[in-house]
């Protein structure tokens, strides 16, 4: 199996430090992402939630979403955390959001205590749809 290389105390540490930019005023669940690309950069994410409860937007979306409006598209690990004493496990949505960017890589998830809960992308979202259902010639996507 090939060796995880990533920082894990240091992307944890982001992500923590982005907990406080959670806007979460409905559910009181703050939830914060960081997202780490193959080139270094770190881009994190927090549940921005509305007061249409339905368009909330999930911590790891975020983190996706500002990832690639700065140009990234391969990423190599995903450290979550919420406050609570239980990991949060990413909801559907987030699975599917982030299975877009193949290869898969790690997710995990960390309580303020114990131990996190550890998963890779491709883990998170068995016999899935993604690009390639649609492009089956094409592995990967062009960048424009
Ligand atoms: N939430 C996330 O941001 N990520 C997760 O992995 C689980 C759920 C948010 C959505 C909503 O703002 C709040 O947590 C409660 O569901």
């Amino acid at each position: 199996m090939k060796r995880d290389a990533t920082d894990w105390p240091s992307l944890h540490l982001v992500a923590r430090e982005a907990l406080r930019f959670s806007y979460a005023p409905y559910s009181r669940y703050p939830v914060a992402a960081a997202l780490r690309c193959v080139d270094g950069r770190v881009f994190t994410g927090v549940n921005v939630e509305n007061a249409s409860y339905g368009l909330t937007l999930c911590a790891e979306r975020a983190a996706i979403v500002a990832a690639v409006a700065a140009g990234a598209r391969e990423f190599t690990a995903l450290a979550i955390v919420v406050p609570g004493a239980t990991p949060a496990s990413p909801c559907g949505a987030c699975r599917q959001v982030l299975r877009e960017f193949p290869p898969s890589f790690a997710v995990r998830s960390y309580a303020s205590r114990g131990r996190p809960l550890t998963t890779t992308t491709a883990a998170l979202l068995p016999l899935s749809f993604g690009p390639e259902n649609l492009a089956p010639s094409r592995k990967r996507k062009p960048r424009a």
